[in-house]
């Protein structure tokens, strides 16, 4: 099997959502990026993306919905919280950790009581969701531990020979994977950073009434303290490439590049680009010197570098909280094997 890769066209868009409904996988663009998808509520095409993945089946995954109609498919109620950040957010790069119905299976969840879901902003999977008129359960479509992919040229190269159908969408423009916050409490708990920053969360459940939460929700607020441990998924070494990684400060550039020594074919370097600084190295990606220009070339650049070198030496960027979503996946790609 050798996936096709296709223009999202009426006619395409018909092709794939007529694989999803024959339990088949369809990997799609979003705006952070390109998910592996099958229908939500079908557990049998959900356990071919395991499948396919090599994803562990202790790990979750997100369901995508078109609208807040889909999402009441999924789960019962949405407290006052839950809908401030739907309303501020949605659709984006949004993921939020939710009671599940029933009917949600239990291979989607983990065998977890709560479902992940977002509605993605990006108008080919919104058309592929209006399409096939289900939810769309998709991690991203690249095999577990690998880099995530933001073009249908890097799903080709990791997954092509394990699905029929890619939707070309072009690059993603966020670039890393969305922002997944647990809202079953008091307070929103962010499970794994994302372009939507923590502040911006606080800001828009800031003087949003906690009194309309139901029991349920209430007495689930006292096991909020142990979502982080409870986030599966979060393994260490994640997003990873093959080439050894190594993240070094500012500084230490500067002084590499005053060493040919340091400097040799197989090895490359990832740096941000600013005036002040831009050494003279042959083999290099320089990427913005902003958290969302840096995200949009993050996984590009380091899919291109791990192709070319076997070390990748990254500077650090800025410390800042604007930043936390890139150094949380640095840090995981330059987590030994
Ligand atoms: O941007 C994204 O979120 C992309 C695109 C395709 O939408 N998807 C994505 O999926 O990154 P994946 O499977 O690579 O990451 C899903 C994350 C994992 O960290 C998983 O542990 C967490 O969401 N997750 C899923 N369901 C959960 C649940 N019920 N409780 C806690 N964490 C959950
Ligand atoms: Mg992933």
């Amino acid at each position: 099997m050798v996936a096709k890769v296709l223009a999202p066209n009426e006619e395409n868009l018909e092709i794939a959502a007529e694989e999803l409904r024959s339990a088949g996988l369809v990997a799609f663009p979003t705006e952070t990026v390109y998910g592996l998808g099958a229908l939500a509520l079908d557990a049998n095409a959900v356990r071919r993306i395991f499948e396919a993945k090599g994803r562990p089946s202790t790990n979750p995954l997100i369901v995508h919905v078109l609208d807040r109609a889909m999402l009441l498919t999924l789960v019962d109620e949405l407290t006052p919280m839950a809908i401030a950040l739907i309303d501020r957010f949605w659709p984006g790069p949004l993921t939020l950790v939710l009671p599940k119905r029933a009917n949600v299976p239990d291979i989607v969840t983990a065998g977890g009581s709560t479902v992940a879901v977002r509605m993605p902003a990006h108008p080919v999977a919104l058309a592929l969701l209006r399409v096939v008129n289900a939810p769309i359960a998709a991690p991203s479509a690249n095999r577990s531990t690998e880099i995530s992919p933001t073009t249908a040229a890097h799903v080709l190269a990791s997954l092509g020979d394990r699905l029929r159908v890619i939707l070309d969408g072009g690059s993603c423009e966020r670039g890393i994977e969305s922002t997944v916050v647990d809202v079953t409490g008091d307070e929103p708990v962010v499970l794994r950073p994302g372009s939507i920053t923590r502040a911006q969360i606080a800001d828009a459940v800031r003087g949003v009434s906690q009194a309309h939460l139901s029991p349920t929700n209430t007495s689930r607020s006292a096991s909020n303290a142990s979502s982080i441990a409870r986030s599966p998924g979060q393994q260490e070494r994640h997003y990873a490439p093959r080439a050894k990684v190594t993240i070094i400060p500012s500084e230490s550039i500067a002084e590499m590049v005053r060493d040919p020594a340091a400097q040799h074919d197989r090895r490359a370097f990832l740096l941000i680009d600013r005036a002040s600084h831009s050494p003279s190295f042959t083999n290099v990606i320089r990427l913005p010197n902003t958290p969302d220009g840096y995200a949009a070339g993050l996984y590009a650049a380091l899919h291109d570098l791990d192709a070319r070198s076997d070390e990748i030496v990254i500077e650090s960027p800025p410390s800042d909280a604007a930043w936390e979503a890139i150094h949380d996946r640095l840090r995981r790609a330059a987590t030994p094997a």
